[in-house]
């Protein structure tokens, strides 16, 4: 098609003309901000390769989930780290467990918040993989599936309002799904790490949750970054067993993957824009090399751009921050 008359320079001549044809918008409601708990009294651990991000006790846990709520993002992620690790993972689905604490803590001072606890067995290894591993040194895929619909079930009992599997474990979402049916939790939602790849972008995380592999990698179970079809048929697998809510994960190096299951699936659909990532925006920011609030607000925009539902975030709290600024700024007259 040609258009000889079309001129696209005439929209985009003023901020109101602009706004008028703008196609993606941000809501601080499609954010979610990770939180990272753990024991003791008053501890607020900085994790150096994530600015701005701490391992929270119970206490502070609270007033950032109550800053988040008035920030109008209306859900977190919680991940554990817990006061003992073991080969069976224990500490996940103890009923006494830091993030059924924390649920219930959460629970009790934020209700109106939404909490999504990450269901995983990394934290609670004392060997740091995701599953159960065997005299062989293989990951045991349906040893590791009990314990994580063990897991899940726990989180349910001490109140959450929606569990996330993270593990990338064959058939979890099926095991989970009949665990919480079973005992009466047939309406609490499975948002899947669906299509989670095998990243080197995980590293902070992996310092914040206290959970690298302590041998080997996660290539046997995290998909080969290679791949684009695997990504949507795990996504569509995930469906088929009872999956609410899918998710691409890291978001900027993987979006194509963000578009194709979007388009291909039609399910809400997430993308997890991770420690690594958000560790290089800050590196770059702190040198003078980037102007933060410009590349994340682009960032984020093109990550709901290729067909995110749901960004998780650690811009979560400052995004909000800023979109509630342009906001006010608008209405205050600044058509810049
Ligand atoms: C646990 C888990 C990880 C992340 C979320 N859940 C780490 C991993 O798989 O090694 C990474 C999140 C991030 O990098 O921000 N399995």
């Amino acid at each position: 098609m040609y258009y000889p008359q079309y001129r696209p320079r005439r929209m985009r001549k003023t901020d109101s003309l602009r706004a008028m044809i703008r196609e993606t918008h941000l809501q601080p409601h499609i954010l979610v901000y990770p939180l990272f708990v753990i024991h003791g009294e008053d501890v607020r651990n900085p994790v150096s390769s994530m600015p701005g991000v701490h391992q929270l006790s119970i206490n502070h846990l609270i007033e950032e989930a109550k800053e988040c709520a008035a920030l109008g993002i209306r859900s977190v992620l919680l991940f554990g780290i817990p006061d003992v690790k073991d080969e069976a993972a224990s500490s996940a689905y103890d009923p006494e467990g830091i993030v059924q604490l924390a649920i219930r803590a959460l629970k009790e001072h934020v209700p109106q918040l939404t909490v999504i606890a990450d269901v995983c067995l990394c934290e609670y290894m004392s060997h740091g993989h995701c599953g159960v591993v065997r005299e062989d040194g293989c990951i045991d895929n349906d040893l590791s599936v009990e314990l994580l619909a063990k897991t899940a079930l726990s989180y349910a009992e001490a109140g959450v309002d929606v569990v996330a599997p993270s593990d990338m474990m064959d058939g979890r979402i099926s095991a989970i799904r009949a665990a919480l049916d079973n005992e009466g939790y047939s309406d609490l939602p499975i948002f899947s790490y669906s299509t989670k790849y095998a990243s080197s972008f995980y590293g902070p995380f992996r310092e914040a949750a206290e959970s690298p592999p302590q041998f080997g990698d996660r290539k046997s179970y995290q998909m080969d970054p290679a791949n684009t079809d695997e990504g949507v048929r795990e996504a569509m697998m995930d469906i088929e067993e009872g999956a609410d809510m899918v998710m691409v994960k890291p978001a900027m190096p993987y979006l194509d993957l963000i578009y194709r299951v979007k388009t291909e699936t039609r399910f809400p659909v997430a993308a997890y824009n991770v420690s690594g990532e958000y560790a290089m925006v800050k590196a770059a920011a702190a040198n003078g090399w980037l102007d933060e609030k410009a590349v994340v607000m682009e960032t984020l925009l093109a990550i709901k751009r290729a067909g995110a539902d749901i960004i998780i975030t650690y811009h979560a709290k400052d995004a909000a921050r800023w979109l509630a600024e342009r906001v006010s700024a608008k209405s205050l007259g600044d058509e810049r």
